[in-house]
């Protein structure tokens, strides 16, 4: 167990001096260690008596060292803690009620209350999947309702005095229309490429989509990125969201980015190191039936939604096509792109199916 700190210790030497400053009985022996998990950049540990979860950073993440960055790590974790008590104003109980963190450079951790066992994708019926999903895509919703307590848009940043912002001061409609053109430079350079799709219908489709994308209608959200099945915990009490990523965005946008990654970028990361453990390709079903049942509970009837979602998860198919072909322009890939995206040829062979993707991307 290598942590983050400037005082390696065995792990329940280090675990121990974290609950003595946190005033919690220590653990007696090493068979008293409950590890819940580790993700990319943590390792989780439940604290049975208190109900708590406590996590770690990894001293190496992506198979690199990772630096002590006070600063980011702050950043991180306030908005971690912003996140959850937004959330929980919108739909109490969705996210761990408790929250706190502390960072030094001999000791980092975050201490939160424990949301459960999570029944993966696995053990779930596409039934069960399906209402999962429409509890996120209702609570997705639910956020557009509730104006943002931080000024900005983007990803979090701690301000001058210490408050947190969004990390652009723009305005979100200016920011919107700037994106879409960029877009438009995507698909230019998607076009000028060797490999062949039916250029001129994926043009015609994307003009039209990218005419319709709702950009005056969007107001600036707290909402979350990263909503993956690692971090979804999905209990008998309904789905419970942990470790986001918080950022100030278009609502529909992050809603789309759940939809497309569940339709799409999990069903064809299966063969990536970093996303291997989730073994994707086996709950095709369940991930289709969470994306049909977040569908439903986002739109929740309305056509002008569905539409508005159905522009979004297009762009986010064709951005991921961009950023394929980008990295099958480098000479080689680093260690890092090959754990996240795979070999160039694992590479080029889901650019294929994402082009193919594009191609039969209903219009409306
Ligand atoms: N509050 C929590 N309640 C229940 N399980 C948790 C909680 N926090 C973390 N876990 C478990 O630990 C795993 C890793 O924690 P996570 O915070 O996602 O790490 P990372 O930041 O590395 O992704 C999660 O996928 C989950 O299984
Ligand atoms: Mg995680």
């Amino acid at each position: 167990m290598l942590f983050l700190t400037a005082t390696p210790a065995l792990e329940l030497e280090h675990i121990n001096k974290i609950l003595k400053t946190e005033g919690m009985k220590e653990i007696a022996t090493e068979s008293g260690i409950n590890r819940l998990g580790e993700g990319a950049w943590h390792f989780a540990y439940l604290i049975e008596e208190e109900q708590l979860v406590l996590r770690i950073p990894k001293k190496i993440a992506y198979e690199k060292e990772v630096l002590f960055n006070e600063k980011a790590l702050r950043e991180e974790y306030a908005a971690t803690l912003a996140f959850y008590q937004h959330a929980n104003k919108v739909k109490k109980g969705i996210c761990p009620e408790h929250f706190k963190f502390r960072v030094k450079k001999d000791m980092t951790y975050t201490m939160e209350s424990y949301m459960g066992d999570s029944a993966g994708l696995s053990q779930q019926t596409t039934k069960e999947s399906k209402q999962y999903g429409r509890e996120l895509g209702m609570f997705f919703r639910a956020l557009e309702s509730v104006k943002p307590p931080y000024k900005g848009i983007g990803y979090l940043e701690e301000g001058e005095n210490g408050e947190l912002r969004g990390k652009m001061g723009k305005d979100l409609h200016a920011f919107l229309l700037e994106e879409s053109r960029e877009y438009e430079e995507e698909l230019q350079e998607l076009v000028a490429s060797p490999y062949e799709f039916n250029k001129e219908k994926v043009i015609k489709k994307a003009e039209c989509l990218l005419l319709n994308r709702s950009v005056d209608k969007e107001q600036v959200v707290l909402t979350n990125q990263d909503t993956s099945p690692e971090n979804i915990l999905f209990t008998q009490r309904g789905a419970k969201m942990i470790d986001p990523f918080p950022l100030l965005y278009s609502g529909t946008s992050l809603a789309a980015n759940h939809l497309f990654n569940y339709q799409t970028l999990f069903p064809t990361f299966y063969n990536t190191i970093r996303y291997g453990k989730g073994n994707y390709d086996r709950y095709i079903p369940q991930l289709a039936a969470n994306a049909k049942g977040f569908m439903e509970g986002y739109t929740a009837g309305s056509r002008q939604k569905h539409a508005d979602l159905h522009v979004e998860v297009f762009l986010k198919l064709l951005t991921m096509s961009y950023t394929h072909l980008q990295l099958l322009k480098e000479e080689v890939l680093n260690r890092e792109q090959v754990i996240r995206f795979g070999t160039k040829a694992q590479v080029e062979e889901r650019l294929l199916i994402y082009l193919k993707k594009l191609e039969g991307y209903p219009l409306f």
